[in-house]
């Protein structure tokens, strides 16, 4: 059984993974976004409506306990916005740091919670930063979502180190332990992935192509990919972000080989 949090649940690509998830023996999810997913009510699903930008949620924060048979618990920090979309000195504070509550410290802070949560669990762990290619590259109008997603691969990559050092721990104290009775079972370890999911035909590229050219100057970029087909589906990458959590389970850190990576484009 895999059990999966994942916030930005409501649209886009969280709706998604949503839909791939419901009615499946083997998937438990519970969902957290603003507005709530109003067509998922199949068996396996818990939508909670929570503001991620609201640091009193963030402090507060408590994952709902996971199915008891749970092998493998997944976090998918998805949630993410575009605003503000507009150049250096013409950013508003309070959209800046609403973005970045969103996009940055939310999955910081939702980490650490279910680190905290289930660090002694016996499942498996897995955190998934839903990334962006705006993570490597440069876009004039895009200084706060390029650096909050550039945020987000370091982000995984100090993880991965303290995840890397924290399970050298546990493998020397097991040994230790090796043939002494009434010792506490070593639990699972945690492993941590960012994934960006291609060009995806959501809310998020709507916004892009009603944007500005003076605030957005790649716009034509996005219309041509619009109008040429070149977008994903969301649904079909919800599906595939559910088949690498599925893959996990069965095969480990080996069905996702690499740190920081890219889906393939998914056309419906
Ligand atoms: N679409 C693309 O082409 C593309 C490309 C690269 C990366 N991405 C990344 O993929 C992820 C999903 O994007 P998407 O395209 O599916 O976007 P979307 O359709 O705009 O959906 C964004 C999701 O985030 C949630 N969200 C936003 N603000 C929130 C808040 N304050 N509290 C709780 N939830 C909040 C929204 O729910 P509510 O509004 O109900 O709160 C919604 O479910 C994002 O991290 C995005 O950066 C997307």
């Amino acid at each position: 059984m895999i059990h999966v949090y994942t916030t930005g649940a409501s649209r886009g690509i969280g709706a998604g993974m949503v839909k791939a998830m419901l009615d499946r023996p083997d998937i438990r999810c519970d969902g957290f976004s603003r507005k709530g997913n109003a067509h998922a009510d199949g068996s396996g699903y818990r939508d909670h409506q929570v503001d991620l930008a609201d640091l009193d949620v963030l402090e507060r924060f408590d994952f709902p306990a996971p199915h008891s048979e749970a092998k493998l618990l997944v976090l998918v920090n998805n949630a993410g916005t575009l605003e503000p979309l507009n150049r250096v000195g013409k950013l508003l504070p309070r959209v800046v740091d609403h973005a970045v509550r969103i996009n940055l410290s939310a999955p910081m802070i939702l980490s650490n919670a279910f680190v905290r949560q289930f660090g002694r669990h016996p499942a498996t762990k897995l955190i998934v930063h839903v990334s962006s290619g705006a993570a490597q590259s440069a876009y004039a109008g895009w200084s706060v979502y390029c650096a909050t997603k550039a945020g987000l691969d370091m982000l995984a990559r100090v993880q991965e180190v303290e995840f890397d050092a924290a399970a050298e721990q546990a493998e020397a104290q097991a040994k230790a332990q090796e043939g002494k009775p009434g010792q506490p079972p070593v639990p699972g370890r945690c492993y941590v992935r960012a994934i960006a999911p291609g060009v995806v035909e959501t809310g998020m590229q709507e916004m892009l192509r009603g944007a500005e050219p003076e605030a957005f100057p790649r716009k034509a970029k996005f219309v041509a990919l619009h109008r040429d087909g070149q977008l994903s589906d969301a649904d079909a990458v919800g599906r595939a972000y559910v088949e690498q959590f599925r893959a996990f389970a069965e095969m480990g850190p080996k069905a996702i080989p690499e740190l920081i990576s890219r889906l393939p484009q998914l056309p419906a």
